[in-house]
């Protein structure tokens, strides 16, 4: 497995996996192809950019004829499909956008994929394709699929566009399914790194209702392993669910990043629910333990604090992207004009 072809590279997850893979394995070449939507940001990987073993493509996962480019530019051993819309309140906002990357974007892929012959693909999705539990359960790769938003919609369908692809074509690909990620370089939309750039600000922390929705949270090295090792010893056709073992409410993770960075609890406002909001997801990780070897190491304290520590540490990354269409964003969906 010596070039990869990862999309959606200049992600929060994307960008962590590339470095990662670079860290790790002397010896990968990767090609990036990422759109630079409003969530792709170069930045995220000028430390590697003038890596020899590196090289990034802009363009679009829906675009055949550049996909086919790419494909055909270098001896791609793999495809790794991390491109997306990812946030699931944008969806409710607008799903137009969700469902031409994430499944139209999924089957140009496939298609160029398997008329260039690529060895192995790998799809990332989410465990918000099960649906949502009650205060028991797990997710298992047998839970029947029942996304609830726009967003979990688009990745549920481009999961069954890859297990179709698998099973008429013999097509050698695999999807991960994993929970909520945090760590460096996430964009502050998402719940732990808007909380810590808002409190940061000393502007209001928006929990949606009480607080009671439960997340189980998982550091984003420990999913970017996950990847790797259902890429390299997974079996085609097959789905590996990753967590974190880590579940917390909403309002608990709040009050602990609060207290974490000395806030007052009074920065805390709870508004409107989110429509549709998924109660809880909780993973059962049996089948990628014993059939990939791999777990999760990152225990929740110390990566949470290590991710604090990052973004104290790279408050400029935050500002230039807290600013301009970032500013619309929040005000459309929260109300209120970010100072
Ligand atoms: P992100 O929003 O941070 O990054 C998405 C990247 O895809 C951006 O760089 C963007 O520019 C790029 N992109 C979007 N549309 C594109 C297109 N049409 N062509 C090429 N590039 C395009 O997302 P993330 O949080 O890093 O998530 C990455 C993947 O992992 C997604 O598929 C997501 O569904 C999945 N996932 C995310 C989480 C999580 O907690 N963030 C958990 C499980 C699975
Ligand atoms: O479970 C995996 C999924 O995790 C990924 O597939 C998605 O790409 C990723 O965005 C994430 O989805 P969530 O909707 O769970 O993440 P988010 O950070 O948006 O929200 C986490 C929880 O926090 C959720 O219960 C909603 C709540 N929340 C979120 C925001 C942005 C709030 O209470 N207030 C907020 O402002």
């Amino acid at each position: 497995m010596k070039t990869l072809l990862v999309t959606g590279g200049c992600g929060f997850i994307g960008s962590n996996f590339v470095r990662w893979q670079l860290q790790s394995y002397p010896d990968v070449e990767i090609v990036n192809v990422d759109k630079l939507t409003y969530a792709g940001n170069l930045e995220n990987l000028t430390d590697i950019e003038d890596d020899p073993r590196y090289r990034f493509e802009k363009g679009d996962i829906c675009d055949r004829s550049f996909i086919d480019r790419v494909l055909t530019s270098a001896s791609i051993d793999a495809v790794v499909n991390f491109a997306a819309e990812s946030h699931v309140d944008r969806s409710i906002l607008d799903s137009g956008p969700f469902i031409q990357t994430n499944i139209v974007g999924t089957q140009v892929l496939l298609d160029a994929s398997r008329k260039a012959e690529i060895g192995r693909y790998l799809q990332v999705s989410t465990d918000e394709v099960y649906g949502t539990l009650g205060d028991n359960g797990y997710f298992t790769e047998d839970t029947p699929l029942a996304p609830n938003s726009p967003y979990s919609a688009s990745k549920t369908a481009a999961d069954l566009l890859v297990r179709a692809y698998f099973h008429t074509y013999g097509f050698p690909a695999i999807t991960t399914r994993c929970s909520n990620n945090y760590g460096p370089w996430q964009f502050p939309e998402k719940l732990i790194p808007l909380f810590i750039s808002n409190a940061l600000a000393d502007q209001a922390l928006p929990v949606y209702g009480k607080g009671n929705n439960v997340r189980d949270w998982i550091h984003v090295l420990d999913h970017c392993r996950g990847i790797d090792a259902a890429l390299r010893s997974g079996k085609p056709g097959e789905v590996y669910n990753f967590g974190g073992n880590s579940e917390l409410t909403n309002i608990d993770l709040t009050l602990k990043l609060l207290d974490a960075l000395g806030k007052p609890r009074t920065l805390i406002r709870h508004v409107e629910d989110r429509a549709g909001h998924d109660f809880r997801y909780a993973i059962d990780t049996t089948k990628s333990e014993h059939e990939l070897g791999w777990k999760p190491e990152m225990d929740f304290e110390t990566g949470l604090h290590s991710t604090i520590d990052w973004y104290l540490a790279n408050s400029a990354w935050v500002d230039r992207i807290r600013s301009g269409l970032y500013l619309d964003y929040y005000e459309n969906q929260y109300g209120t004009r970010l100072a």
